[in-house]
């Protein structure tokens, strides 16, 4: 104690300094020593200490354009690598890498060593959605019980023509809406394709998931037709708005937890939790109902199960309950229980959020690609004419849809070229040989999407838009078999594939069928602002009626 007291009494100002001033330098070096002698350098930006690569820090940053530029600079081996705080990031751009990743959902030994999105060290738990709902679920049992029910949900909706029926009724409403805002002296009307198609894909994930409508695409018509603004307005258009707000800053959960109060990174973090707490109250308001439905039908002296709505939120309010009608198999005892508000509201989260921008986004991108090449229009135009003949007016049926190849090959281009997803993370939790470096455990992999599905490897003229490489069964061949990804895979693949593709497939065979889609500036660039995942923020386009219409 003494000697402490006499190093206190005779330490000066000056010392402070020299003591602080050598802490710092040790770190320093410590930090460079470290990076320097860490195993299998890769190249990539060099880290500043404390921090790591700076760029991942940046508000608003066009995330998806730098790494695009970082694969041009550092990943001509395939591999790059970041560093955030320390934490090393290794960025995949080669096809052949990510084959651990990718490989049938069957090779389940392969698949444990890197199940997992993040590391968990970052704010996931503060939005919480670590152990909750299925995209960012960091618990295993959790995980794999509600991408079970999750899955179950969907698999029956891809499979109804009542699905098919319900995106031509949404399709048909929302035209509805948009030939009554034509002004009156014009045959075409302008629309926000953005706005409107996260309304509508909104709209159709909540009568997927909840068998009830949002009413997004009637709301937004109100707004826009100067209508008297109700509460009910209002929180659709806040519902939708946040859904979007979260995508586009959704790097955050990646940020490591130490670094949530600091200057940069604070006012992003508040505003992250103020969307999720908006919209968990809103989704657990709706569950809340659905479990008073229920109880009051199960009460009933007449119940039985076939009374029971057939969707994702009902499956699961029953879940583990006498009413369930489809037990879910080989669940973790501890979840042999009914579902909490919670639990079922981080599903919920997982429907809307994936449901809504993921597919609203790539349909704009198709609209935008396909507006600028008027070859690709005519072959589009040809293979409706073939389909429908001469009817512009017949819903679109399943049937249609398998006919309906070269739509799906736009789609397909559209997204190799523009991927909407464009980086998919995968945490490896044990020791394991990815992109021919053995690596230890405890380090995060990024698939990123664009570099592999524009890499000059895989593809000839990458940057040419041309869906015939999905179409021509020659070109199709000769492909990659991870040259091109869109819904990533393995154990972890997008559970709303199916149906996302059968959304845009209605919505563009529907649309060019009755329609012609100009750019209302056709030299503008997409408006797009990017995180993990490409929002696109505004694309006006002119709806003409065809000729023979009018
Ligand atoms: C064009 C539309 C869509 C695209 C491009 C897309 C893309 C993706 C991608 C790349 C992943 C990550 C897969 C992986 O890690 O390997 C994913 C996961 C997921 N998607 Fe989609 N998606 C779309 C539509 C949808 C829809 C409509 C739904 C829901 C109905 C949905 C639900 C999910 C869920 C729940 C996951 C998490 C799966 C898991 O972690 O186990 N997606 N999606």
């Amino acid at each position: 104690m003494n000697f402490l007291y006499t190093i206190l009494i005779n330490t000066k100002p000056s010392d402070i300094f020299q003591i602080t001033f050598l802490t710092i330098c040790f770190y320093i070096l410590h930090f460079y020593y470290l990076h320097f002698t860490r195993t299998n350098p890769l190249p990539g930006p060099m880290p500043i200490p404390l921090i790591g690569t700076f760029e991942i820090f940046r508000a608003h940053i066009d995330i998806d354009a730098w790494f695009y530029k970082l694969t041009q600079k550092y990943g001509q081996n395939g591999v790059f690598e970041l560093n955030l705080i320390g934490n090393r990031q290794i960025v995949i751009t080669r096809a052949e890498y990510v084959n651990k990743f990718m490989t049938p959902a069957s090779d389940q030994e392969n698949h444990m060593k890197h199940l997992m999105r993040t590391a968990n060290n970052g704010l996931l738990d503060l939005f919480d959605l670590d152990c909750k709902g299925v995209g960012l679920n960091h618990n295993y049992n959790f995980w794999k019980f509600n991408r079970q029910i999750f899955y179950q949900a969907i698999k029956t909706a891809c499979y109804a023509e009542e699905t098919c029926k319900l995106i031509n009724n949404l399709y048909e409403e929302m035209i509805n809406y948009w030939i009554n805002l034509k002004k009156s002296n014009d045959d075409s009307v302008v629309v926000d394709a953005a706005a409107w198609m996260r309304r509508f894909t909104n709209d159709f994930i909540s009568v997927v998931a909840t068998s009830e409508r949002t009413f997004a695409i009637k709301h937004y018509y109100q707004i826009l037709n100067n209508e008297k603004i109700t509460q009910e307005i209002l929180d659709s258009e806040d519902f939708v708005e946040c859904i979007s707000n979260f995508f586009e800053d959704n790097q955050m959960i990646f940020i490591p937890k130490v670094l949530r109060k600091f200057p940069l990174i604070r006012g992003r973090v508040h505003k992250m939790m103020d969307t999720c707490d908006y919209l968990y109250k809103r989704l657990v308001q709706r569950i809340r109902r659905r479990r008073k439905e229920v109880e009051k039908l199960v009460n009933a002296s007449n119940f039985d199960t076939s009374q029971l709505k057939n969707d994702l939120l009902t499956s699961m309010v029953v879940a583990n309950t006498p009413y369930e009608t489809t037990p879910q198999k080989n669940v973790d005892p501890s979840l042999l229980r009914p579902m909490t508000d919670d639990e079922i509201r981080g599903i919920m989260f997982d429907a809307f959020a994936a449901g809504t921008d993921t597919t609203a986004n790539t349909f704009c991108f198709v609209l935008y690609y396909i507006t600028h090449h008027p070859e690709v229009k005519k072959k589009l135009l040809e293979e409706l004419r073939t389909v429908f003949k001469d009817d512009l007016t017949r819903p679109v049926t399943m049937d249609d849809l398998n006919k309906l190849r070269y739509c799906e090959a736009i789609i397909n281009e559209t997204s190799r070229i523009r991927p909407t997803v464009s980086m998919v993370s995968r945490y490896g939790n044990q020791a394991d040989e990815v992109a021919g470096y053995k690596w230890p455990a405890d380090i995060l992999f990024i698939m990123y999407v664009r570099g592999i599905n524009n890499n000059s490897l895989y593809w000839k003229d990458p940057e040419k838009f041309n869906p015939d490489r999905f179409y021509d069964p020659q070109e199709i061949e000769k492909q990659h078999k991870f040259g091109f990804t869109m819904f990533g895979g393995g154990l972890r693949m997008c559970l709303g594939r199916n149906l996302a593709m059968i959304e845009m497939k209605i919505l563009l065979a529907s649309l060019y069928r009755k329609f012609d889609v100009e750019l209302v500036d056709m030299k503008a660039p997409l408006n797009i602002r990017t995180s993990t995942v490409t929002i696109c923020k505004n694309l006006d386009v002119r709806i003409i009626p065809k000729a023979e219409l009018c």
